[in-house]
């Protein structure tokens, strides 16, 4: 019998269309993987949902990021696609673990507390992080701006992604490990707690290489959706051109083999994912002996960024316009998804009834019966229809 391969998951919020950030950090990843793993790829809409996008803008965010995975490789013969909201057990197990998750390991986390002052309005403290004043402006003290609960335990709903499908490796980009490094956390906790062996602790995957973070055209850190400095697969050749040849850099090195600042770095570091290594040297070669000239440069970089996007846009514009072959794709890869996804639910009400205070505590205190879903083996026997996730509601969420 051949060996049986491991699990690999990842996923993508539907927040706006893919870009240079998600290719090279997750998504070029998918696609290699896909032969030699069991490979599972998502549309992370309840994720999207924590930063409160429009809901008129959903279903077509779902759509677009499908078509999306699809031009650029992930093939659905080979690997499992589907939308998060479409395998319930997620939120039921999201509930579950979230009675395993301090608050503060939470609130610690980076990517909340650089969401939670984007939604306050806050810019980052000059001298590392002012804890109690920035607490008191979460919790609404000082302004009546709320930040949701969702952005709080949105690790929780990553590692209930990760572990429901036991997954073993999980490509994404460099912001994403510390979420990896809680889900790890928190395998382990649950796992000792109850005294089993449920969850594998899941690791990134990178082919041999360090987990990349792609950096924007404006000079700071790395490219994303929110920092509006993206390079977008969607671009069309001209906006594309417009936009690397309006990136950031600086007067030029003055004297031989000077150090590079951080804009120039940022170009440097896109070249070395798009550019052949030839060409990149030659840039190198050329910032050392003060020849460079940063219009060449990016005439170049957007030429080699050109070749690998304009593809792939070209596919986006076929598939989007294929609704029927989008939802055979979704509705194979919401039973396919489902099927290990509802097995979890059973296996941790087992554990959970297992120890008699619990089982008090959650049967005859509280007089909390558990879900149908948890009460019953279910799933993929008699599974809810596709798409009619009650958690959205915003007609018509879906109409593929
Ligand atoms: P999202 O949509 O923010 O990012 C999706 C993927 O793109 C990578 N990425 C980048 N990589 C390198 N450089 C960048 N500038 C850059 N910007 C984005 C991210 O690292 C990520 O891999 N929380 C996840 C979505 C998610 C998930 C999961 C992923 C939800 N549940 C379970 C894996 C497993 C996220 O960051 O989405």
């Amino acid at each position: 019998m051949a060996d049986k391969k491991e699990i690999v998951l990842s996923g993508i919020r539907s927040t706006g269309n893919l870009h240079l950030g998600n290719y090279y950090g997750a998504l070029s990843k998918f696609v290699r993987m896909q032969d030699d793993y069991d490979c599972n790829f998502f549309i992370a809409d309840l994720h999207a949902l924590t930063t409160n996008p429009d809901p008129r803008e959903l279903h077509a965010n779902v759509k677009n990021i499908l078509a999306e995975y699809l031009a650029a490789g992930i093939d659905p013969e080979k690997s499992t696609i589907f939308i998060q909201s479409d395998v319930p057990e997620i939120a039921e197990m999201y509930l579950l673990l979230n009675m395993h998750v301090g608050i503060g390991e939470l609130m610690r986390t980076a990517s909340f507390k650089d969401k939670a002052r984007k939604a306050l309005g806050i810019g980052v403290p000059a001298q590392g992080d002012d804890d109690e004043a920035f607490e008191k402006e979460i919790i609404g003290a000082a302004t009546n701006k709320r930040v949701n609960a969702g952005l709080l335990t949105y690790p929780t709903l990553m590692a209930v992604d990760i572990l429901i499908q036991k997954a073993h490796k999980v490509p994404v980009g460099k912001d994403q490990e510390q979420h990896l490094e809680l889900t790890r956390r928190f395998a382990r906790r649950f796992n000792s707690f109850y005294g089993v062996e449920l969850f594998p602790e899941p690791a990134n995957f990178d082919f041999g290489g360090k987990p990349v973070k792609v950096p924007g055209l404006d000079g700071s850190g790395k490219m994303g959706k929110s920092e509006g400095n993206c390079l977008y697969l969607i671009d069309d050749e001209k906006t594309l051109r417009k936009k690397v040849m309006r990136a950031v850099t600086d007067e030029g090195p003055k004297e031989p083999n000077s150090p590079v600042s951080q804009p120039v770095q940022n170009l440097f570091d896109l070249m070395e994912l798009t550019s052949a290594p030839d060409v990149v040297q030659h840039f190198k070669d050329a910032y050392a002996d003060c020849s460079i000239r940063y219009g060449d440069l990016k005439k170049q970089l957007a030429e080699d960024i050109l070749k690998v996007t304009l593809p792939i846009r070209e596919r986006i514009l076929d598939i989007r316009n294929d609704d029927a072959y989008i939802g055979r794709v979704l509705r194979r890869g919401a039973e396919e998804a489902r099927e290990p996804a509802s097995r979890f639910p059973q296996a941790l009400w087992n554990c959970w009834w297992r120890f008699p205070f619990l089982s008090r505590f959650g049967g005859s205190i509280l007089q909390i019966p558990p879900p149908p879903s948890l009460r019953e083996p279910h799933g993929y026997t008699c599974p809810r229809p596709y798409g009619s996730s009650p958690l959205l509601f915003f007609p018509p969420y879906r109409g593929f």
